[in-house]
């Protein structure tokens, strides 16, 4: 293939310059290495004449966008979830959508476990009052925390990274595994994993520890609100890592503030990078900013994972994780 016949793709953000090179071997790359910030609008702009796009989660893929990038034909997400993506107006314009699933699972798993310790534990409230020069007040109850070994653990969403996150709490930790799901695993996944399936209501009563890892739709839109927190036992910690919008975030806010439950922490945000200024004033949460998938390894191989896919649709014809499905006459337009 002469180089002028290479297709035209866009990196929206800055990537890991071997993978950026990599991509440039089989297309012709506009990329953003000072990683500007675009408006919609600009990224309209930059799209134009461009067959693939290299999306973040906070890039969004909307009916309108595609309306103006009549040229697009595939949009590769650099994360598992993709709900940036109107996937039915993709769908509908012939777009194909990827995601990066399983190169991230076991470092997702490592950070939700990480999260539910440093909350639990109340790992950065001590370590400000540490820095704040506080420790001279030690007492005998300074920081207790909640017990994670041997206690119980509520997942609510168990694909392929809460599955990670049980076989942790049980085999690491000696945890009773909970879960609740949109289907019920098998019967011998479940007993590998040591996970009883319960109703979301069952599981926020039972749970001593309770983790969010189920992707965002309309469906699971506040899947934990004020009704659910009330239902948590007030010495429970709640764990996100899902999506913003997973929880309601005021709810959280005000349901910490009053103590009604121990702490929560959260990677994810309702319209982040915003953050809710209640959450911001509250001593026992533990907030990072979405970084659970954030090793160098794993952010290495969804970058490269990424750029393959669009490598694999607009070279080869084929994307290797899609996520919809195009009829065929869609596919017979993709240009080269
Ligand atoms: C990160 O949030 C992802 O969906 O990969």
């Amino acid at each position: 293939m002469s180089s002028t016949s290479k297709p035209r793709v866009l990196v929206t953000r800055a990537i890991f310059p071997a993978v950026l090179a990599h991509l440039s071997a089989h297309c012709e790359v506009e990329s953003n290495q000072d990683d500007t910030l675009w408006v919609p609008a600009e990224l309209a702009s930059r799209l134009q004449g461009k067959a693939g796009v290299l999306t973040t989660s906070s890039e969004a893929i909307s009916a309108d966008l595609l309306r103006q990038c009549p040229d697009l034909r595939v949009v590769a997400n650099m994360a598992v979830g993709y709900n940036n993506f109107d996937l039915p107006a993709m769908t509908a314009a012939g777009v194909q959508g990827t995601n990066t699933p399983d190169v991230l699972t076991e470092s997702t798993a490592d950070f939700g476990f990480a999260l539910l310790m440093a909350t639990a534990r109340r790992i950065t409230e001590s370590e400000h009052f540490l820095r704040a020069g506080q420790w001279s007040r030690w007492r005998y109850d300074l920081f207790a925390g909640a017990e994670v070994h041997g206690s119980t653990l509520g997942i609510i969403g168990m694909g392929r990274i809460g599955q990670g996150i049980a076989r942790r709490a049980h085999f690491g930790f000696g945890m009773r595994v909970v879960y609740h799901n949109r289907s019920r695993l098998d019967d011998r996944t479940e007993a590998d994993l040591g996970a009883t399936y319960l109703s979301k209501e069952d599981l926020l009563k039972t749970a001593d520890h309770v983790l969010l890892v189920v992707p965002y739709s309309a469906a699971s839109h506040h899947t934990i609100g004020a009704p659910e927190l009330a239902l948590m036992k007030p010495t429970a910690t709640l764990v996100n890592i899902a999506r913003g919008g997973v929880v309601d975030d005021a709810a959280l806010a005000d349901a910490l503030r009053e103590r009604r439950i121990a702490a929560a922490g959260l990677d994810v945000f309702e319209g982040e990078p915003a953050v809710h200024p209640g959450l911001l004033q509250v001593p026992n949460v533990v907030l990072t900013p979405h970084i659970a998938s954030a090793t160098i390894t794993t952010r290495t191989a969804m970058a490269q994972l990424a750029v393959d896919n669009l490598i694999g649709y607009l070279v080869h014809g084929q994307a290797l994780t899609p996520v919809n499905t195009l009829p065929a006459a869609s596919k017979d337009k993709v240009s080269h």
